[in-house]
């Protein structure tokens, strides 16, 4: 059987196509779409997972939606209802987008992509806990999921045995461990759904001087784990803000605007509000230890991308843990599709999927050259290029390197990624103000040589860490200062030969040269853009920031040269005037007119692309297909 997991209207939409015992695709719809946090219908992931597994559409089984949607509309009449009037605008505008867009899935997908199998759906807590102990390495474990809100569930728990998922409780909206942190995100300046990984950085800054003024009045803890919000600090029926102005005089600090300095305060209620957290989450687990007497938990969920929280569970309470890394709804795909699948199994023996980082799009060679030489920059193929990025990283230079497939969640885990020499302090600056473009607070991740893991960094009883989902003490700070926090620790992503050889020969490569088998590893984006997926989009991405050298799989552009014949950020300019088009649809085009089918089904009006999107892929690759040839 065939099974494709879609997640999508909320948050990160994604899809995930599973047969009987593998993982065969997995791909986040704002890597080839290139809008961060893209929620719309994953039209383009659709049609890379046919294309990359030689596939028609009907020749998938079942499509499975990670949530119910009909659920989700209860729940939202439900707030209308509850709240009115304040709630006007979700019934004014939600509402009526929800029944349009999202209620009719199906036919959607009928009339759009000409599906005729069964859509069936899940539920969103369900597909989030799937997507964990599916894949775990646990035949029983207790299944933690927390988020913002699903349907009406923010928090479930979930018994895992066997091929088997039992529900054994939930919290409902607007209860919300997840809620309780994006509205502080909120409060102190940054983008909801994109500022909380900011939070958890700032924390270690400050000391948790709010924690009082947060914990009991504004979120009480149960003795059971369960916790309630305290209703009159919030208002979920607003768009701009999410709290009740009474929130600011109780906490005695005003809400940061986005453009204001932070500040000592602001230091310490993101300490506060972390600290609460984990507070909170240490209460749900003992209970669960005590009644189903196991220390192996799995979590997702987006407050499971909170690797401060997550290594505090294993050092305080000693559990083993397993969290999916793409722990936030684009997560649900795979497990929308891994819950359908193993319902049928529940009585056969314990079957995991094994969960392989690497699951996006592979671009061929001719794809890579082609890219290269449309936009006339010369390269090189490299017998061993991890030799002369190990020479350039140890030299102090920044590098980007792009090969094989994507990876899969919201991290770089070395398939397109920025590496540089952590042992230089300067370099978390130089990163910051030259190529990422972010805040300074923001700490830098490590890569680290598998065998070597347990020397440089607290292993949290771990043999590995290959997602980058837990904060570990730094052993040797002093040579890992760029990737060090100020609380010492650091996020760190381990690699062994077997799991990425390429960024695994480039880490062994540089250990020869300085001793040291780690090295900065940040993603490969602009702000505020996606992670890079294609050649070009890596290119673009290159020619717009201050990196030094790029890799595209083994092939070295010599992009130096181009940068000064072409300016910064001028890609291809000259050649989209000669053939009449816009850079940017030039992208557009050659990075995603790979599938006649899937574009015969296309649809504007489920995501809007130039009209004539077609037309501009047909003049592009009629410009480069005597060089795919
Ligand atoms: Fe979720």
């Amino acid at each position: 059987m065939l099974i494709l997991g879609i997640s999508c209207y909320y948050h990160d939409s994604a899809v995930a196509l599973v047969d009987d015992s593998r993982i065969l695709f997995a791909i986040h719809e704002e890597r080839l779409s290139r809008r961060k946090h893209d929620a719309r219908f994953p039209v383009l992931a659709i049609g890379s997972a046919l294309h990359a597994s030689g596939l028609r559409i009907n020749d998938i089984d079942r499509i499975v939606f990670y949530e119910d949607p009909k659920l989700k509309l209860s729940r939202l009449w439900d707030q209308v209802i509850d709240n009115w009037p304040r709630s006007r605008r979700i019934f004014d505008a939600d509402l009526p987008r929800f029944v349009q867009h999202k209620l009719p899935i199906a036919s959607q997908l009928r009339v759009h992509m000409g599906f005729n199998h069964r859509v069936e759906f899940s539920e969103h807590h369900r597909s989030h806990a799937a997507s964990a102990f599916f894949t775990s390495p646990f035949e029983r474990a207790v299944v933690v999921t927390l988020d913002g809100v699903g349907e009406y569930e923010t928090a479930s728990v979930h018994l895992g045995e066997g091929n088997r998922l039992t529900k054994l409780r939930s919290i409902h909206f607007p209860h919300s461990l997840g809620l309780f942190y994006s509205v502080f995100t909120q409060y102190l300046g940054f983008e909801v759904n994109e500022g909380e990984y900011k939070v958890m950085g700032l924390a270690p800054y400050g000391r948790p001087r709010y924690r009082d003024k947060l914990l009991g009045p504004i979120l009480k803890l149960h003795e059971d784990g369960a916790f309630t919000l305290n209703r009159r600090f919030f208002d979920f029926c607003r768009h701009d803000r999410h709290y009740d102005p009474s929130l600011i005089a109780h906490l005695g600090v005003m809400p940061r605007r986005p453009d204001e300095p932070v500040r000592e305060e602001h230091h310490d209620l993101a300490a506060s509000v972390q600290e609460a957290l984990e507070i909170a989450i240490a209460g749900i687990l003992p209970p669960l230890m005590r009644e189903y007497g196991t220390s192996d938990f799995c979590f997702a969920g987006g407050v499971a991308l909170n690797c401060t929280a997550n290594a505090r569970m294993i050092r305080d309470l000693g559990i083993n843990s397993h969290i999916h890394p793409a722990a936030g709804d684009a997560g649900g795909a795979l497990g929308a599709a891994l819950q359908w699948t193993m319902r049928s199994r529940e009585h056969e023996a314990a079957r995991r999927y094994p969960l392989d980082a690497y699951l996006g799009v592979d671009y061929p060679e001719p794809v890579i050259k082609a890219t290269l030489s449309l936009n006339k920059i010369p390269f090189r193929e490299c017998a061993d290029i991890a030799e002369e990025l190990a020479t350039a990283l140890a030299a102090g230079k920044v590098v980007a390197i792009l090969h094989g497939r994507d990876e899969w969640g919201p991290r770089s885990l070395g398939a397109r990624s920025i590496l540089a020499d952590p042992r230089r302090a300067e370099m978390k600056d130089h990163l910051n103000a030259k190529i990422k473009f972010r805040e300074e607070f923001r700490p830098f991740a490590p890569v680290v040589k598998k065998e070597a893991y347990g020397e440089w960094f607290e292993t949290l009883g771990m043999a590995e860490s290959p997602f980058m989902l837990y904060t570990h003490k730094a052993l040797r700070p002093d040579q890992t200062a760029a990737v060090t926090h100020v609380d010492g620790t650091s996020r760190v992503q381990t690699v062994s030969a077997e799991q990425n050889p390429y960024l695994y020969r480039v880490l062994d490569a540089f250990e020869r040269r300085t001793g040291v088998p780690v090295l900065i590893n940040t993603s490969f984006n602009l702000r505020g853009e996606p992670i890079v997926s294609s050649p070009s989009d890596a290119l673009k991405t290159f020619f717009a920031s201050g990196i030094d050298a790029l890799a595209l799989a083994q092939i070295s552009p010599q992009c130096a040269a181009s940068r000064a014949r072409h300016g910064d950020g001028s890609l291809g300019e000259r050649q989209c005037a000669q053939i009449g088009i816009r850079v940017v649809d030039l992208y557009t085009a050659f990075d995603t007119d790979r599938e006649p089918d899937f574009r015969e089904h296309f649809s504007d009006a489920l995501h809007p692309r130039p009209r004539s999107y077609p037309v501009l892929a047909q003049i592009v690759y009629d410009n480069i297909k005597g060089l795919l040839a």
